[in-house]
């Protein structure tokens, strides 16, 4: 083995960092057998040098500042795991390209909100910037979409790319538990961001999808446009109705190139019971790529924790020791189109849920409504009655949202409605 060792720089030493620290150190020898290189950890940099970590670091230099540690000069290939898409994770992971250093990182934020600047930087400097581990941790999804289908005209990107989220949606199906209580059990377990609205809130599943669509599509990287609705609004009586249809719900984000433009959903989603996605329990991910030669591929894993996530950093560190280098998005940086987000989403089937008072009539003014609203009712179910309350369940032909909200808007009209109606898209998977 006669070639240079491949120099690395780490910033961040929280749980993916020290799983990093711990891949090199357990299996230095076997990864410069398959990289035909040793990889030499360099130096490190984290917030607190006292605080006590999983790995011995005595040989590694300390770097209290990230930018100078993605400025040294003894260094190849910098590693960014600190996360946060301002501040030192964008000032360092700049400062490395500037450097003429390549950039691995496992921070979705950052690229979702700057990947288009970084990556024209980085192609400047012929630097490569490489990010598996920011989407969907351990599944190697963009190796995927980048290299092994890199032949196939992508038709559509799906996935659940929040373990969090579907933890807590297969927690509340499996236990029968509201959601407030499974959230909060969510939390004492260590599963929430420091910002929880990350997770349930769809944001960080979002960055991960506006990701995946700049590569399937071949488009600029457009956060701001993909269309997100979290969980907090997703109840035990529709987790359990949805059930009795024969659907799960789950945080389902979905990429298509449509002829009004690019759509992009994070949004939740009724998806057939017996389906993949409809079988994916607790924290685990799954991302679906359709390519028009390949068909249709399901990948599923671990999307979190030290080891994928250090998992899918290495397999990015080792492509560059073996010296693969590859457009950040898959195609130079300068080609990527700034596509036309798709102002409404395509039709799709919906699931209906509202109560109605009980009496005669009622049902034939929401029919109404429907009709009028240019929605066509597949299924329809009235369930146990409470009172003068009837629980109605509708499932709908496909409908776009627009008509769903304007037959929601003319049943507030009607006199029978009581509370608000819920909406749910049924994706066909
Ligand atoms: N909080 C994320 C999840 C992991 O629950 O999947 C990091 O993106």
């Amino acid at each position: 083995m006669s070639d240079a060792p491949l120099r690395i720089g780490l910033a961040g030493l929280g749980t993916v960092g020290i799983g990093v620290v711990q891949i090199l150190q357990r299996h230095g020898d076997l990864i410069a057998q398959r990289a035909g290189r040793r990889i030499e950890l360099v130096a490190v940099s984290a917030r607190d040098r006292t605080r006590n970590r999983d790995a011995d670091l005595s040989g590694f230099d300390w770097e209290s500042d990230p930018v100078a540690l993605a400025r040294r000069a003894d260094i190849d290939v910098f590693i960014e795991v600190m996360g946060g898409h301002d501040g030192p994770a964008k000032a360092s992971s700049e400062a490395a390209i500037a450097a003429g250093h390549d950039l691995v990182s496992a921070n979705k934020a950052l690229l979702a909100h700057h990947g288009q600047a970084l990556a024209e930087a980085a192609e400047a400097n012929g630097c490569v910037i490489r990010f598996e581990a920011a989407v969907a941790g351990g599944i190697p999804v963009i190796k995927a979409l980048t290299e092994g289908l890199a032949g196939n005209q992508i038709k559509r990107v799906m996935g659940v790319m929040n373990g969090t989220c579907n933890y807590i949606l297969t927690r509340m199906q499996n236990a029968g538990l509201p959601y407030d209580q499974v959230f909060e059990e969510a939390r004492q377990l260590g599963y929430l961001e420091a910002d929880p609205n990350l997770d349930v809130g769809g944001v960080d599943a979002g960055h991960k999808l506006s990701l995946l669509a700049a590569i399937a599509f071949g488009t600029r990287v457009n956060f701001d446009a993909v269309e997100l609705e979290g969980i907090g609004s997703i109840s035990i009586d529709d987790i359990r109705l949805a059930a009795d249809m024969g659907y799960r719900i789950k945080l389902l984000g979905v990429a298509q190139m449509t002829g009004r433009g690019l759509e992009q959903r994070m949004t939740p989603c009724l998806v057939p019971a017996d389906s993949p996605l409809g079988q994916l329990q607790g924290g685990t991910n799954m991302v679906v790529l359709e390519g028009d030669s390949v068909g249709q591929i399901v990948m599923r894993g671990p999307g979190a924790g030290m080891g994928p996530t250090a998992s899918a950093v290495m397999g990015d560190v080792i492509d560059i020791a073996r010296r693969f280098r590859i457009s950040t998005f898959g195609q130079p940086a300068r080609n990527l189109v700034a596509a036309t987000p798709a102002r409404t989403s395509s039709p799709a089937p919906h699931y209906l849920r509202m109560t109605l008072l009980d009496k005669p009539g009622a049902l034939a003014k929401i029919a109404t409504c429907l009709g009028d609203a240019g929605v066509s009712i597949d299924q329809m179910r009235q369930y146990g009655h409470s009172g003068t309350n009837a629980p109605v369940l509708i499932v709908t032909h496909k409908a776009t949202r627009d008509d769903i909200d304007h037959a929601i808007g003319l049943f507030a009209g009607t006199g029978v409605i009581v509370g608000d109606p819920v909406a749910i898209r049924i994706e066909e998977v």
